[in-house]
């Protein structure tokens, strides 16, 4: 029976004759969680409500099970569990989000609620002792309601408290904290926060709000990583960076020209759009042609896409010392003959359709679909376009709906991690680090626990929130400790001991 379930679970993309890669042994790997998928203690000791409480609380009914983040996982109780989790996964890091409206409960400076310093104090402190580092984002989509009141992020002015905010955490952590990840997934606070409406604060305002909260969150971006190096990186000595997600764009048929293009600007206009200004200190050329053109055919009399002024692109520019990737999955493109959406959108201004291929292998998200070869892909046009820069790996993962021997997630780590180490290898890619999405099961957005990322189960309907490993917990630690994949790993299941 064993030998029958090894076969059906051994990887599909293994070669027998592919060489056994190592990684090096500064590469670094962690687990990853945000504040609200985990947290819980929403109102708990002087914490603010953020765009995801009202959201939730407003429109329950939008959330796949009518769920919210109110108490997730309990992480505000239960972090010192979690760190024992995350030694025994055998990480280097662990990638967290702070909460803004925890330790800001309006979003300025003139309250700052010392429970919220204690807590991600204890949190980095208990960290530290068990011999793992914190990896903090500053900025996980949690945006203080006060401060959505005032226009969100489009408002510039909210640029101005977030560098507020960010001084605040490097007051109180940096000199422990020393690798800062400013935001997380610009596409999705914006796309679907201000543009699409499908994510809080639920605003639909498409071909303009994403690209006036962009402008506010890279000029946010930019002068935060400026103060750090006027006002802490002497002392403190971190790194600053952000993690931007995207699919690589594979041309339809990859022989064809225009199908080419139309990846090339798929790329360009869905992930240049973030890190070509913090690169290169501007949108790509690409995209401000294309935007500018389609908002004049459509008689506004400038483009929706805002200008940085000279002076901002020489702040914004080189403002990295690494940049962060979220990957999960890929789609194929070709451009559309009568344009690609409603317009004013962004997708109309990119021109291009994509699609996911009906054979690659699903998962529990619609968009989500396994294509390994596709992060290999995507890492190497990074290598290409920018530079060769530092890229962490800040989120990869597979969702599925709970199953302990979840092979799948397992079988999705190694292929995606082999890749990896191909793109290294033989692409001489610069990736310095990998995170595995997610630590544990926890609040998937719209999804709501429906959806689950976690190496560890937990138990949403037991008040105590206990958290069981899972399958794939003992292949992670496998490769972290070997530093290669071994195909033919498998812990025995179910486990003798838990
Ligand atoms: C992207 C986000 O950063 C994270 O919050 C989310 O849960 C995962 N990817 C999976 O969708």
């Amino acid at each position: 029976m064993k030998a029958i379930i090894l076969l059906i679970c051994v990887s599909t993309f293994a070669l027998a004759d592919d060489p056994d890669y190592h990684f090096s042994d500064d590469f670094v790997f962690g687990a990853a969680t945000a504040a609200y998928q985990v947290e819980g203690g929403w109102d708990e000791d002087g914490k603010g409500e953020s765009i995801w409480d009202r959201g939730t609380h407003e429109h329950a009914d939008w959330v796949a099970d009518n769920s919210n983040g109110d108490v997730a996982c309990d992480s505000y109780h239960k972090y010192k569990e979690d760190v024992q989790l995350l030694k025994t996964l055998g990480v280097d890091f662990y990638r967290f989000s702070i909460s803004w409206s925890r330790v800001l409960p309006t979003g300025k400076i003139d309250q700052i609620n010392q429970a919220g310093i204690d807590y991600y104090n204890n949190l980095i402190n208990e960290l530290l002792d068990n011999g793992i580092e914190p990896y903090a984002t500053m900025f996980h989509w949690d945006l203080p309601q006060p401060l959505q009141d005032e226009g969100g992020w489009p408002n510039r002015a909210t640029a101005d408290y977030f560098v507020d905010y960010a001084r605040v955490l490097f007051e109180n952590f940096g000199d422990r904290v020393k690798h800062w990840m400013t935001f997380n997934e610009i596409m999705q606070i914006c796309e679907a926060g201000y543009s699409g409406g499908s994510f809080a604060p639920y605003i639909s305002n498409p071909g303009i709000g994403g690209y006036e909260c962009t402008h506010t969150v890279l000029l946010a971006h930019g002068r935060t990583y400026r103060l750090y190096d006027s006002d802490f990186r002497a002392d403190q000595k971190g790194q600053i960076g952000l993690a931007i997600d995207s699919y690589w764009h594979e041309p339809n048929y990859p022989d064809r020209e225009t199908d080419q293009q139309a990846a090339e600007v798929d790329m360009e206009l869905n992930y240049g759009w973030f890190v070509n200004p913090v690169v290169n200190g501007n949108y790509p050329d690409v995209m401000i042609e294309r935007v500018a053109k389609n908002s004049a055919d459509e008689g506004y009399p400038q483009s929706r896409l805002p200008v940085f002024t000279d002076e901002e692109q020489a702040m914004l520019k080189g403002t990295f010392d690494f940049i962060g990737l979220n990957h999960y999955s890929s789609d194929k493109v070709y451009f559309a003959d009568e344009g690609a959406g409603d317009h004013p959108s962004h997708w109309a201004d990119t021109g291009v359709i994509g699609y996911q291929d009906a054979s690659w292998p699903g998962s529990a998200s619609s968009w989500l679909k396994v294509v390994p070869w596709g992060i290999n892909k995507m890492l190497v046009w990074i290598k290409d376009h920018y530079g060769n820069p530092p890229v962490l790996i800040t989120e990869n993962g597979f969702s599925d709906y709970g199953q302990l021997d979840d092979y799948d997630r397992a079988n999705y780590y190694k292929d995606y991690l082999y890749e990896i180490l191909k793109a290294i290898n033989e692409g001489g890619c610069n990736v310095v680090g990998y995170t595995a999405w997610s630590l544990m099961d926890n609040f998937e957005w719209m999804a709501g626990y429906t959806q689950r990322f976690g190496m560890h189960y937990v138990d949403f309907n037991d008040p105590e929130r206990p958290r069981t490993r899972k399958l794939s917990s003992y292949v992670y630690n496998n490769i972290i400790t070997t530093r290669h994949v071994d195909w033919d790993y498998y812990p025995d299941w179910p486990p003798a001991e838990k």
